[in-house]
């Protein structure tokens, strides 16, 4: 464990050992994640304070609209997204011809995932099936999402060149005279409008910057991280054909005989069986996020640690857990550079026996933060990047070009997330000959 000071004058503490996470996770009452996130998050999006006098209740209401991203409420969003993103496979990159077509992998993954998701959660346009402007409004969105380290520091957008125009563009496709227009909604933002719709203080410009912000918190980490499965997959041929064979396999034990000329739909049920895929996931999750839990203290308090230890936190001060030392600590995860398609599955199963000093961990892997702050859409987001790999796997044959190193982590989002590749990687795909 360290502390440190920070230039604001607040004390900073990182817990470092694993073994003593589950001590400030339930810690929830005295060491709260709001205080932090109510402050910082209306500022980097541009909404009102929630937590205000002006918006009694909005605050509860938005914390319950996360339950639509989850439980039942799972399987419409998932069969809604295999469907948008078989779309946009049909309409951009299934042509018939089945010659070697080349790309860059990030960008690759970004415009499929980006467009599928969008449709998915907002729904589809007034005409056509799908909306216009997605590739502008992405170079937007990526404009303004290399600001995002700035605007969470709590830099003042003003400092930031063009940032705030972007943005101000972005929160202009959310506005409730559009968004109204739009079909196959997902009932989660369905649910969002109308409550919004209920707090008269709430400008039409307030409602589509809340609008804005889902669109981050749902495309902002997981474009990175289906890159990296994706990546990982592609550069290890023995992974990719023994995940490949599980998708088959599954489709095959439900009666279905793939082939490239049909669409192809995997509901829930069927995700929730590829048990190596999980573990690919999981596996690129571990080596690409970098995701800081913070905690601010609501009172003075001892904090426990363990039968033995305890230290003093005073009121403001900030706990952080920092995930990423623990999933790249070589005593829990042997050779924790190597990404192994199947570190997550023992005997067939998932594998959540892992171990420090011969003690078992309860947290092993925080990609989506801990307790009670934990991202609602973790489960949406485990089965989008699946649907996403199953249809580039069952589609395509895949190569990398030659010569080319495993890219770096580009660092600028430390702490904020999943972090992205330091420079593209080229790739080739063709249509598969069954
Ligand atoms: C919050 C990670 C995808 C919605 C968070 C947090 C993390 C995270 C680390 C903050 C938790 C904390 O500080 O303890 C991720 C990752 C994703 C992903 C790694 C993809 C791989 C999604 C998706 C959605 C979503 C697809 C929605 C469709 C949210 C929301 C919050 C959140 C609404 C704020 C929760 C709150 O205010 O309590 N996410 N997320 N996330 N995430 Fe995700």
């Amino acid at each position: 464990m360290r502390s440190c000071c920070l230039p604001a004058g607040k004390y900073m503490t990182f817990i470092m050992d694993p073994l003593l996470y589950p001590s400030i996770i339930k810690q929830g009452r005295q060491l709260d994640f709001h205080e932090f996130t109510s402050k910082v998050a209306p500022l980097t999006f541009g909404y009102p304070p929630v937590l205000s006098s002006k918006f009694p209740g909005l605050w509860e209401q938005i914390k319950r609209s996360f339950q639509l991203l989850q439980g039942d409420h799972l399987v419409p969003l998932t069969d809604s997204m295999m469907g948008n993103l078989m779309l946009v496979f049909r309409q951009d990159h299934l042509d018939r011809d089945g010659d070697w077509r080349r790309g860059s992998l990030y960008e690759f993954c970004s415009s499929v995932m980006f467009e599928a998701t969008f449709l998915t959660i907002y729904g589809k346009p007034a005409t056509g099936s799908r909306h216009r402007g997605m590739d502008n409004m992405r170079k937007d969105f990526n404009e303004f999402d290399n600001m995002f380290p700035f605007l969470i520091a709590q830099i003042p957008i003003w400092l930031l060149g063009g940032t705030k125009a972007i943005r101000q563009k972005l929160i202009s496709y959310f506005l409730p005279q559009q968004m109204s227009r739009w079909s196959n909604t997902s009932q989660f933002i369905r649910r969002r409008s109308e409550l919004f719709d209920q707090h008269d203080k709430l400008k039409d410009v307030d409602k589509a910057a809340h609008h804005f912000a889902i669109l981050w918190a749902s495309v902002g980490n997981t474009v990175p991280a289906t890159f990296w499965a994706t990546y990982f997959l592609v550069s290890q041929p023995e992974a990719l054909k023994m995940v490949r064979q599980e998708i088959v396999d599954v489709l095959r034990d439900s009666g279905i005989k793939f082939s490239t000329d049909k669409d192809v739909m995997l509901s829930k049920e069927q995700l929730d069986k590829l048990i190596f895929l999980e573990s690919s996931i999981n596996e690129s999750l571990r080596l690409s996020s970098a995701s800081m839990n913070i905690r601010v203290a609501q009172e003075d308090f001892s904090l426990r640690l363990d039968n033995d230890r305890s230290v003093g936190v005073r009121k403001g001060d900030i706990v952080a857990l920092y995930p990423q030392s623990l999933h790249l600590d070589p005593e829990i995860y042997e050779d924790p550079q190597t990404f192994r398609f199947d570190r997550f599955v023992q005997d067939n199963r998932e594998k959540t026996d892992f171990s420090k000093t011969g003690q078992k961990l309860r947290y092993y892997l925080m990609p989506f933060g801990s307790g009670s702050s934990m991202c609602p859409g973790r489960y949406f987001a485990i089965n989008e990047i699946k649907q996403f790999v199953c249809l580039l796997l069952l589609y395509f044959d895949l190569q990398l070009d030659d010569a080319q190193n495993r890219p770096n982590l580009d660092s600028r989002r430390a702490g904020l997330g999943i972090l992205m590749p330091s420079s593209d990687v080229r790739f080739c795909y063709r249509l598969r000959a069954i």
